[in-house]
């Protein structure tokens, strides 16, 4: 594969494929990966690996944020779906399901303190909209505050918080009703919330697209306190960092933090039928009691996925899931320790669990190790708004030995850069 034709060396069938995305769907994105010389097209999967369509083999370090917590195509999962199509279909939203009420259930019984209201949407986007206008039918206030460095969504009030990078681009951000303040940073959240006229704070628990810097102790207890002061909703947005991936089956459990909405997506789905959730207090769902339609979503808690998320909410809260992904970040972070003593590209390492960020040299770093790495078999993304920063994320279920080839790959793709010298 030369930098000259990224597609030197490509099946037909895979150019096929690259060439008709580039002209249908998403030719921006194709360029972007042709130049970065990535020209991956997906296509066996199973477990912690995927296959390009010619056959090569990458351990999925990605996950699609999350997605494949469990695995690709995981057995029990595929087994369950497998078992609703027999029986069931999306189901019609009008009306009370038995796979919705059993999934709702549960999700109330799992998640933290006072949560027992439970919507369910396709998309952690949709999700994080709902979540915007139900704290803001509960609070009568329309201010949302969020980082500038947060990402919760491509709908029109999901993209308006955070980084503003693509509402603008769609004339639909709101800067007078989106605030946004720095991560980990009291003092601005503070500021922002001193009117009281804040509906609510959205905060991804650990900010992925950021390259998930970890937040010091004080900050989320600290974010609350202030909430609660102000009369204002805390909402976690925990569809990268819930279920299961610190260790504790929702990441702000870490900081013995209740918000009053937890929005879940990615791993819920299993990674093979799309559906996320907001989880509320009664007070912020007060507005499913006031009007029976106030949200409806034809495929919004579809039954098969209902069935699907079901058994993956049970597997990521088994304990022996916990404890081997506690296990796993313990060995992985000894070895991460190891390699950065040899490895002066390797500056850092950020890690709470099995969520991770390797902190690299240079504003590219984690773009030219990202391309490292996929030549050694590893497929890990860098962090969109922190392109120093990979996001290395691997799946709960992995085991020991699992990790050691993961290592031994990243530490000659480390070598391979190092050899490359500066960009
Ligand atoms: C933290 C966070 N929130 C929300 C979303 C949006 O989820 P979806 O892509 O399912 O709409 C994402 C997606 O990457 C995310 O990372």
């Amino acid at each position: 594969m030369s930098e000259a034709d990224p597609l030197e060396g490509l099946s037909a069938r895979t150019r096929s494929v690259i060439e008709r995305s580039r002209e249908y769907l998403i030719p921006g994105r194709v360029e972007t990966w042709l130049k970065l010389g990535i020209p991956l097209v997906i296509g066996r999967r199973e477990g912690y690996a995927i296959f390009d369509l010619d056959g090569h083999r990458l351990l999925d370090l990605h996950l699609n944020g999350g997605t494949y917590n469990l695995g690709h195509r995981h057995p029990e999962l595929v087994a369950v779906l497998r078992d609703a199509l027999d029986e069931l279909d999306v189901g019609n939203h009008h009306f009370p399901s038995e796979a919705r009420a059993d999934l709702a259930e549960a999700l109330a019984a799992k998640t933290p303190g006072e949560l027992h209201d439970c919507v369910l949407v396709p998309s952690g986007s949709e999700a994080n909209d709902l979540a915007i206008r139900a704290a803001r039918h509960a609070t009568g206030r329309r201010k949302i505050v969020s980082l500038d460095a947060g990402y919760h969504g491509a709908t029109g009030l999901s993209s308006a918080a955070g980084k503003d990078s693509n509402a603008k681009l769609f004339r639909s951000d709101y800067p007078a009703e989106f605030v946004t303040v720095p991560f980990d940073d009291l003092g601005a959240m503070e500021k922002a919330l001193a009117d009281r006229d804040v509906a609510a704070v959205m905060l991804e628990t650990i900010p992925a697209t950021y390259g998930f810097p970890v937040p010091s102790d004080g900050y989320l207890p600290g974010v609350k306190a202030l909430c609660e002061a102000s009369g204002t909703l805390f909402v976690a947005d925990e569809v990268q960092t819930g279920l299961g991936r610190t260790g504790h089956l929702w990441a702000i459990e870490a900081w013995n933090v209740e918000p009053d909405v937890l929005v879940t997506g990615k791993g819920l789905s299993g990674g093979l039928y799309p559906i996320s959730a907001v989880v509320m207090t009664r007070a912020v769902g007060s507005f499913l009691r006031e009007q029976g339609w106030a949200y409806v979503s034809t495929f919004g808690g579809s039954e098969l996925g209902c069935r699907v998320a079901l058994r993956a909410l049970e597997l990521s809260s088994r304990p022996e899931t916990l404890a081997n992904a506690r296990a796993i970040a313990k060995h992985l972070a000894a070895g991460l320790a190891t390699l950065r003593e040899r490895h002066p590209f390797l500056r850092g390492v950020r890690q709470k669990g099995l969520v991770m960020g390797l902190e690299l040299e240079g504003a590219l770093g984690a773009v030219r190790l990202s391309r490292a790495l996929y030549r050694r078999g590893v497929w890990a993304m860098f962090a969109g708004f922190d392109t120093s920063v990979l996001q290395w994320k691997p799946g709960l279920l992995v085991d020991v030995a699992y990790c050691d080839d993961l290592l031994e790959r990243l530490e000659s793709a480390l070598g391979d850069v190092e050899r490359e010298g500066p960009a």
